[in-house]
C-alpha cells in the first residue's frame, strides 16, 4: 500500500448506519483500485452514544477522532432522546465535535445534477446550472457567544440570552478560507450578513472588505441576509462562493439545499486547521424510514469523496466516486426521495450495489 489512512466512522442514529456501511464499501472498492489503505474506526455519538454512555460526546470519541486522518460522520438525533435537556440532546455531541476539533470552516455545497433538476420545487429555468458553495463559520457568532443562557431576572422574570460575537480573527480565518475556494471556483464571493442593524456584521463587513485586498482576482459582493434569502429563490445562478456566519450559514446552507430538491444528495465538509476534518451529509438521521433499507446514501458516498478531496488530499479517488454517482443516476436508479416517473426505484442496499458496479 503506497498510503495508509486512519479513518474515524461515527455512524450515529437513524439511518445513519445503513449509509455508512454504503459509504464504507465504496471507499473500500476505490482504496483497492488506487492502493490507498484506510484503517476504519468506529466511534459512538449522538442518542446512540448517550444510550450507551449517557452523553452525546463520550471523551473517548473525541480522543479517536483526534488521532485519525479524517471522521466520516453520518447522522444524529431522534424522537426518542428531542425531551432530554438541552446539553444532553444529541445535536450537543455535533456541537461539541465542531468545538472539540476547531472545525471553524464549514463547506455546504449545492449543485444542481441535470438528473435530478425535476425534484427541484422551482422552475427548470430559475434553477438549470445551479452551483453554489456555501461557506459558513461553524465555532463562533451567536451559537458559542457569551454570555448565554436562560436567567432570572430581579423580578422573577425568566430572560433567555444568546450572544452574537465575532472577534477580527476568527472573521479573517473563514474570510480566507472562503476567497481561497472561490478562487479555485467562479472568482466570485458573495458576503452575507446584517450589517443594516448588527454591529458584529459591521466589523464582518469590514474586514471582509479588507481581506479582498488579498485576493484580487476574487470579485467580493455582499448581501444582506434577509435579501440573500430572497436573490437564492428569486435568482440564484449568479451566486457562487457565499462566506456567512454560524447562524445565517446554518439557514442559508438548507435554503440552498432545497434548490436541488434533494437533501438526500447533498455532503458536506467541516474544517479546521491542525486536526482532522469532519465529512457529513447534509440530512438528518430520518427516523421515520430508519432500518427499512429506503435511504439515499448518496450524500453520504459523497461525503466520503469530501473527505477524499478536502481532508485527505486524493482528489482522483474523490473523482471517481463522484463519477460513480452521476453513473447510477444515469442508469436511472433512484431512492424513494429522489424518485420520479420511469425510473427504477432502489432501496439503501441496491444503490450500494450500484455505486459499486460503477465504480467497477
Ligand atoms: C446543521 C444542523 C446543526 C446546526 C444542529 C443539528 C445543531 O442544523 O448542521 O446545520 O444548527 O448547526
Ligand atoms: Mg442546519
Amino acid at each position: 500500500m503506497t498510503k495508509q489512512y486512519c479513518i474515524t466512522l461515527l455512524s450515529g442514529d437513524g439511518i445513519g448506519p445503513e449509509i455508512m456501511t454504503v459509504a464504507v464499501a465504496v471507499l473500500k472498492r476505490v482504496g483497492e483500485q488506487l492502493d490507498i489503505g484506510f484503517e476504519f474506526k468506529e466511534a459512538l455519538i449522538g442518542g446512540a452514544a448517550i444510550d450507551a454512555t449517557g452523553e452525546p460526546l463520550p471523551a473517548e470519541t473525541l480522543e479517536i477522532c483526534k488521532t485519525s486522518d479524517a471522521v466520516l460522520l453520518a447522522a444524529i438525533g431522534g424522537y426518542q432522546w428531542d425531551t432530554l435537556p438541552s446539553h444532553l440532546r444529541p445535536e450537543r455531541g455535533l456541537l461539541g465535535l465542531r468545538a472539540g476539533l476547531e472545525l471553524f470552516a464549514n463547506l455546504r455545497p449545492a449543485k444542481i445534477l441535470p438528473q435530478l433538476i425535476n425534484a427541484s420545487p422551482l422552475k427548470r429555468e430559475v434553477v438549470e446550472g445551479v452551483d453554489i458553495m456555501v461557506v459558513r463559520e461553524l465555532t463562533g457568532g451567536i451559537y458559542f457567544g457569551q454570555p448565554k443562557g436562560v436567567f432570572e431576572t430581579e423580578t422573577g422574570e425568566k430572560r433567555g440570552v444568546n450572544t452574537m460575537v465575532y472577534t477580527e480573527g476568527e472573521i479573517d480565518r473563514i474570510g480566507r478560507v472562503a476567497f481561497d475556494i472561490a478562487r479555485k471556483r467562479g472568482k466570485k464571493l458573495c458576503s452575507v450578513d446584517k450589517a443594516n442593524v448588527l454591529e458584529v456584521s459591521q466589523l464582518w463587513r469590514d474586514r471582509m472588505i479588507q481581506l479582498a485586498q488579498e485576493f484580487p482576482d476574487v470579485e467580493l459582493s455582499h448581501l444582506y441576509v434577509d435579501n440573500a434569502a430572497m436573490q437564492l429563490v428569486r435568482y440564484p445562478k449568479p451566486f457562487d462562493t457565499i462566506v456567512t456566519g454560524n447562524l445565517f450559514g446554518d439557514i442559508l446552507s438548507d435554503e440552498a439545499a432545497m434548490l436541488t430538491g434533494s437533501i438526500g444528495m447533498l455532503p458536506s465538509a467541516s474544517l479546521g486547521t491542525s486536526k482532522p476534518g469532519v465529512f457529513e451529509p447534509v440530512h438528518g438521521s430520518a427516523p421515520d424510514i430508519a432500518g427499512q433499507d429506503k435511504a439515499n446514501p448518496i450524500a453520504q458516498v459523497l461525503s466520503a469523496a469530501m473527505m477524499l478531496r478536502y481532508g485527505l488530499d486524493e482528489p482522483e479517488a474523490a473523482d471517481r466516486l463522484e463519477q460513480a454517482v452521476l453513473k447510477v443516476l444515469d442508469a436511472d436508479y433512484r431512492t424513494g426521495d429522489i424518485m420520479s416517473l420511469g425510473m427504477k426505484l432502489v432501496g439503501c442496499q441496491a444503490m450500494g450495489e450500484a455505486l459499486l458496479e460503477a465504480l467497477g
